[in-house]
């Protein structure tokens, strides 16, 4: 049946609404992306904190969880992106998620083999460069979002990118509901993109003690700041934030340090494969020497709070939607819940 919420954003990943759960780190799991795909939207594993020969297997693990499609979100710039790459093909994965540093290269493989290429952008001039290099689709994140994020707002945002593309714009940053799915279709976007949302849902992998900071926040303890690694990044005010504001350059470089090895040890990078990461990312972020040498702090002060449970110690990645987000639905409640919202406010406004 073709209603306003069946969109081309839904032929393209072959979902069912077109809401979308983003990559996240350590987030992102097979348990999440299946849950997101069986309640109709379309879910991205997290394949950037996960070692490169293990995302073959996290596939496999959704695709014995769920039948519907899904994607693999990751950086083209990253130690082993070949390696992913070629398990996203081997896997027949309906479409690969990328944002900073895309590779040509990359994305012919993935396109040659009728990949979806759907890369996430936080400025037009990226969203335009995404389309030339082939992006199939561009969720445009506004600075509402969670994460590394940049300053204009998804309302401005995502018209600017709907006006300045052809492909087809998901809308990201800020979203949560039913209203919130319908103004991003107004504003010339074909769906949207959620992950602050998706983080508390009862199938996400984030801890209750972390959990609870999340539900706890106003909008005002959602803040951005440069003090994890130098780059723009929107997040929870926590003791962690405090601490690294008030800390000079030798103590955070010491951090900076005690996080690469340890994503060395997750990851399995090696420190060559970091810096060469590190050097790319730089090239593609104007990033300075300090902002590189600081990259390896936000997964590994995430996985802390995400994975560990440490909402004190850890870094709390959040869009400023935490702050109106008070409840962890299934996905299958929360997806049913922003349809039905949007398909009432969508009848009003035909009435
Ligand atoms: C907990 C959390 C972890 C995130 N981790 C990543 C990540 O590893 N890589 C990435 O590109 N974006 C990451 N993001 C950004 C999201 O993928 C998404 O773009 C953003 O959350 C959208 O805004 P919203 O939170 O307002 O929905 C993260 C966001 C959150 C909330």
């Amino acid at each position: 049946m073709t209603t306003p919420l069946h969109t081309p954003l839904c032929d393209l990943l072959g979902s069912r609404y077109p809401i979308v759960q983003t990559g996240m780190g350590w987030v992102a799991t097979p348990e999440l992306v299946a849950a997101v795909c069986n309640a109709g939207a379309f879910g991205f594993l997290a394949a950037a904190t996960l070692r490169p020969e293990d995302v073959g297997d996290a596939i496999a693990e959704i695709k014995q969880l769920t039948d519907r499609p899904f994607g693999v979100n990751f950086l083209m710039d990253a130690p082993g992106a070949d390696v992913i790459t070629e398990s996203i093909i081997a896997h027949r994965v309906q479409a690969a998620g990328y944002n900073r540093a895309p590779s040509a290269e990359l994305i012919t493989r993935l396109k040659d083999a009728g990949v979806v290429c759907m890369p996430t952008c936080g400025a037009v001039k990226h969203a335009v460069k995404a389309e030339k290099l082939g992006a199939d689709a561009i969720v445009v994140q506004g600075g509402e979002g969670g994460g590394h994020t940049g300053s204009v707002p998804s309302t401005l945002l995502v018209s600017q990118c709907a006006d300045a593309v052809r492909v087809p714009i998901v809308a990201a940053g800020g979203f949560r509901d039913g209203r919130g799915l319908v103004a991003a279709l107004a504003f010339g976007a074909k769906g949207v993109a959620m992950g602050t949302r998706f983080v508390l849902t009862r199938e996400s992998p984030v801890p209750d003690a972390t959990a609870q900071r999340y539900l706890q926040a106003g909008v005002d303890d959602v803040v951005v700041s440069t003090a994890l690694d130098g780059m723009p990044q929107r997040m929870i005010v926590n003791e962690l934030l405090r601490e690294l504001e008030s800390k000079g350059g030798v103590a955070r470089l010491w951090l900076a340090l005690r996080s690469a090895l340890a994503l060395r040890k997750t990851t399995g990078a090696s420190i060559p494969d970091l810096l060469r990461s590190g050097l790319a990312m730089r090239r593609h972020e104007r990033m300075s020497r300090a902002q590189m040498l600081m990259a390896a702090n936000a997964p590994m002060l995430a996985k802390r709070a995400m994975q560990d449970g440490d909402p004190v110690g850890g870094y709390l990645p959040s869009g400023t939607v935490a702050g109106v987000i008070d409840d962890r639905p299934s996905c299958e409640e929360l997806v049913a819940r922003i349809v039905s919202e949007a398909e009432a406010i969508l009848k009003d406004l035909g009435s």
